[in-house]
């Protein structure tokens, strides 16, 4: 059973990977999460400057999917490089930084001085965060915008791009195609969905940034569709998440056309989600007689007429 998965050159020793901001900094998982058999992490969006992040209550259950509005905090790159990367050399998974700014010349900053660290695998560029006033999602939602912030991160970086497409756009086909054609190396999708919820005995919003970002697998079969016409539109492979919280959720996503998977509010629920997919994946693989799961890739079968 062949478990291997190789995107933009990276090999991932299994196609799930934690997804960013719900498996913080990677090493805080060390206890829970066996580190050298889950495929890789992405580590919580990573600034220029340590950034404190959006004020309570942030982050909330529906009956459906979690909202958050974190507000990207974070520690900074620099102490992300002297307090976290370091001891996570002794880990085999592969390491994701994902990256945020305000502007592009932050972007670009924070790529710069990961450059000059080993022990990290590729860059997962934030262009799709909808609980920050600027950025993100700006970017994420206009194509001159993306296309420029691709482009400037894919000249700068010496490592593999990954950019993380917003799905709260019209066409996710047409940004898809914007970052492959800026430059990107790989895209993974989706983001959280924008999103609202009111108590109604107060009348205020549950959230106190007033929206927040919906995931969980109320998503799912929204995702679903949305990698399903992104990887048909793009060459380059794609990242699949949104809802995940089993091996069949994750296979959905490969058949969609998915490369690999992400998994992030299930971690939430359980935090050895990541480990556990994985596992229950090798297995469904197994019983299907299945050699490499790397054939599930768009194997998706259209109905006949
Ligand atoms: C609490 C929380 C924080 C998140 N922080 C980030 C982040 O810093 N950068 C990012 O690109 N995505 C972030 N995300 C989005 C997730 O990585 C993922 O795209 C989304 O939650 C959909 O997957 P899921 O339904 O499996 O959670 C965050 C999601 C949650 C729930």
């Amino acid at each position: 059973m062949d478990m291997r998965v190789t995107v933009a050159g990276i090999e991932f020793a299994n196609p799930v990977i934690a997804a960013s901001g719900t498996f913080a900094y990677g090493i805080e998982f060390e206890d829970i999460v066996s580190l050298d058999r889950i495929g890789g992490f992405v580590t919580k969006g990573i600034s220029r400057e340590p950034m404190a992040g959006n004020a309570a209550p942030r982050l909330i259950e529906t009956s459906a999917g979690m909202i958050n509005a974190i507000g990207l905090q974070n520690i900074g790159v620099e102490a992300f490089l002297r307090d976290k990367l370091p001891p996570l050399a002794r880990y085999k998974c592969a390491v994701i930084v994902n990256v945020f700014g305000y502007q592009v010349e932050d972007y670009v900053a924070v790529i710069r001085k990961l450059n000059e660290a080993e022990g990290i695998a590729a860059y997962e560029i934030n262009a799709s965060c909808p609980n920050t006033k600027h950025g993100g999602m700006a970017f994420g939602a206009d194509h001159g915008a993306l296309a420029e912030l691709v482009a400037h991160c894919r000249h700068y970086s010496r490592r593999p791009v990954i950019v993380k497409l917003s799905p709260n756009v019209t066409s996710i086909a047409a940004m898809a195609r914007c970052a492959e054609s800026s430059g990107a190396d790989a895209i993974s999708l989706v983001n959280t969905f924008v999103s609202l919820a009111i108590d109604v005995e107060t009348r205020q919003p549950r959230i106190r940034n007033i929206t927040g970002g919906l995931s969980g697998p109320a998503i799912k079969p929204i995702a679903v569709r949305m990698v399903w016409e992104a990887a048909q539109a793009v060459k380059i492979p794609v990242i699949g998440m949104g809802g995940i919280a089993t091996a069949e959720d994750a296979v959905e996503f490969l058949l969609a056309g998915a490369t690999a998977v992400q998994v992030g509010t299930a971690s939430y629920a359980d935090p050895r989600a990541i480990e556990n997919i994985s596992h229950s994946l090798a297995h469904w693989c197994a019983r299907r007689h299945i050699a490499r799961v790397s054939e599930l890739t768009g194997a998706m079968e259209l109905p006949t007429k």
